[in-house]
C-alpha cells in the first residue's frame, strides 16, 4: 500500500480513497468491501450473526492481507480501535492519513445509510461519544490529519498527493 486512510464513519475515506488512487494512477481497496468478499455476507449480517468481536478478527486478518497489495487503502471507522490493528498501522512504514470531520458533518453523512450496524444501534449521543473516544486513537495512528469539512473530496485528495510528494522528497534529501 502507498497510503492508508483512517477516520470515523462518514469521514469520506472511501470517496477520497477512490479519487486519490485515480490521481496517483494506482489501485484502490476498501477494507469493508474486502471483508464482505471474504465473509460472503454484508457487514450488518456479520455483526448480527457473529458479533463485533468476530468482525474485528476478520478485519485484522483482512487488513494484514490488504497491506501486501499495491495502492490506496480506505479502512473502516473502527479499524484503528483494536490494539492489534493500531499496532499494525503504527509500525508499518505506510503513511496513515486521518480524515477528520466535525460532529455535524458526520451525522449528516451517516444519517441516510442503514448499512452501518453501529449507526443503527447507537443513538446520536452515543455515536458522538464513540467519535470523541476514537479521536485519540486516530491521532495516535496518523502521520497526517486533514480537517475535511470545508474541502471537497478532490481538494482533500490533492492535499494528500502534495503531502505524499513532499514526504518523498524529504526521504530523498535525508
Ligand atoms: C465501523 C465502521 C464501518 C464498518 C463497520 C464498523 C466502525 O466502516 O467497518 O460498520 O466501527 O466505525 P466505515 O467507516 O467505512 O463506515
Amino acid at each position: 500500500m502507498e497510503a492508508i486512510l483512517i477516520g470515523f464513519m462518514g469521514s469520506g475515506k472511501t470517496t477520497v480513497g477512490r479519487l486519490l488512487a485515480e490521481q496517483l494512477q494506482t489501485a484502490h481497496a476498501d477494507l469493508d468491501e474486502l471483508i464482505v468478499q471474504r465473509a460472503g455476507q454484508p457487514i450488518t449480517a456479520i455483526f448480527a450473526r457473529q458479533g463485533e468481536g468476530q468482525f474485528r478478527q476478520l478485519e485484522q486478518r483482512t487488513l494484514l492481507a490488504a497491506l501486501q497489495r499495491p495502492g490506496i487503502l480506505s479502512t473502516g471507522g473502527g479499524t484503528p480501535t483494536t490494539a492489534a490493528n493500531a499496532a499494525i498501522l503504527t509500525t508499518s512504514s505506510i503513511p496513515v492519513i486521518w480524515l477528520d470531520a466535525t460532529d455535524a458533518t458526520i451525522l449528516a453523512r451517516v444519517a441516510a445509510d442503514d448499512g452501518r450496524p453501529l449507526v443503527n444501534e447507537l443513538d446520536t449521543t452515543a455515536l458522538l461519544t464513540l467519535k470523541q473516544r476514537r479521536a485519540a486513537l486516530y491521532a495516535a495512528a496518523a502521520d497526517l490529519v486533514i480537517a475535511t469539512d470545508r474541502l471537497t473530496p478532490t481538494q482533500i485528495s490533492q492535499r494528500i498527493v502534495d503531502w505524499l510528494a513532499q514526504s518523498a522528497q524529504r526521504v530523498i534529501q535525508a
